[in-house]
């Protein structure tokens, strides 16, 4: 079956549409290095694609996007790099929160907001989810001093408080009331692509991820372009998603 159509334009009535697309931003350093150029021009290039992305991604009908913007472990990496990226964050992430609010999609972020992270990156964090706090034509989830590990910690400190509390009876605990705990409350993930060829998920989603395709194209994060992502899209429709069970139509048995 083709996919395309004439003059290269998808045609998106053929393709499933994941509800939840993860994305591991990962190749930055790389491009740049192959081009001559310094690792931080290769962050702003990443920054600067994360824009162009974002509109594409939502155009296609996605409903929620996340990405892993830094982790946790990211903050092991020289200082000069650290405070590349947080100065890019601050002085950019405004603009990106306004173009998502022209698009109607709500910004949303999950981290740890303790120490080593500034206070000038988490007044630009409350800003931007302020701002597109009643958007909802989607949902774009940021992970920012992000780790699965630190979420779920930090989930079952909660959890164990309100039971204290009486706010939570442990006997209810379902799969819902721990998304519900989690850094935000989203659905599964449906489709995860880690950019730049690594096979690693890196203590990302762990919990959301249960059940994601996982897709690891070569490409680095800068070139991961429109084109890239609807490659991506062909390549998920193509999935038989089967949760564990059996996809009887398709084996024909
Ligand atoms: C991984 O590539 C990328 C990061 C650690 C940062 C990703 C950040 C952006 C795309 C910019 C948007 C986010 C902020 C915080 C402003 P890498 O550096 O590990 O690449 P390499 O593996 O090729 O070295």
């Amino acid at each position: 079956m083709s996919y395309v159509e004439k003059g290269d334009e998808m045609d998106y009535s053929k393709i499933k549409i994941p509800n939840h697309v993860a994305i591991i931003l990962d190749g930055n350093g790389r491009w740049a290095q192959e081009r001559g150029l310094t690792r931080s021009e290769g962050h702003q290039e990443g920054f600067n694609n994360l824009m162009k992305l974002t509109e594409h991604v939502f155009k296609t009908g996605v409903k929620v996007l996340s990405v892993y913007a830094f982790s946790t472990e990211n903050f092991k990496r020289s200082k000069e790099e650290v405070d590349f990226l947080m100065n890019l964050f601050v002085d950019k992430f405004e603009e990106y929160a306004k173009k998502l609010k022209e698009i109607n999609i709500k910004l949303v972020f999950s981290g740890g907001r303790g120490n080593p992270v500034r206070q000038d990156i988490l007044d630009v964090i409350d800003k931007s989810e302020e701002m597109t706090k009643d958007c909802d034509g989607g949902i774009m989830n940021i992970c920012f001093n992000y780790g699965s590990h630190l979420e779920m910690v930090e989930a079952f400190k909660e959890m164990h408080n309100d039971a204290i509390n009486g706010k939570l009876d442990f006997n209810t605990i379902n799969e819902d009331t721990i998304y519900h705990y989690l850094f935000q409350d989203l659905p599964p993930i449906d489709f995860l692509i880690r950019t730049s060829g690594e096979l690693r998920l890196s203590n990302f989603m762990l919990y959301q991820a249960s059940y994601a395709e996982l897709y690891f194209p070569k490409t680095y994060f800068p070139a991961f372009d429109a084109a890239e992502f609807d490659k991506a899209l062909i390549e998920y429709t193509k999935r038989d998603r089967r949760f564990g069970g059996i996809n009887y139509e398709a084996t024909n048995n």
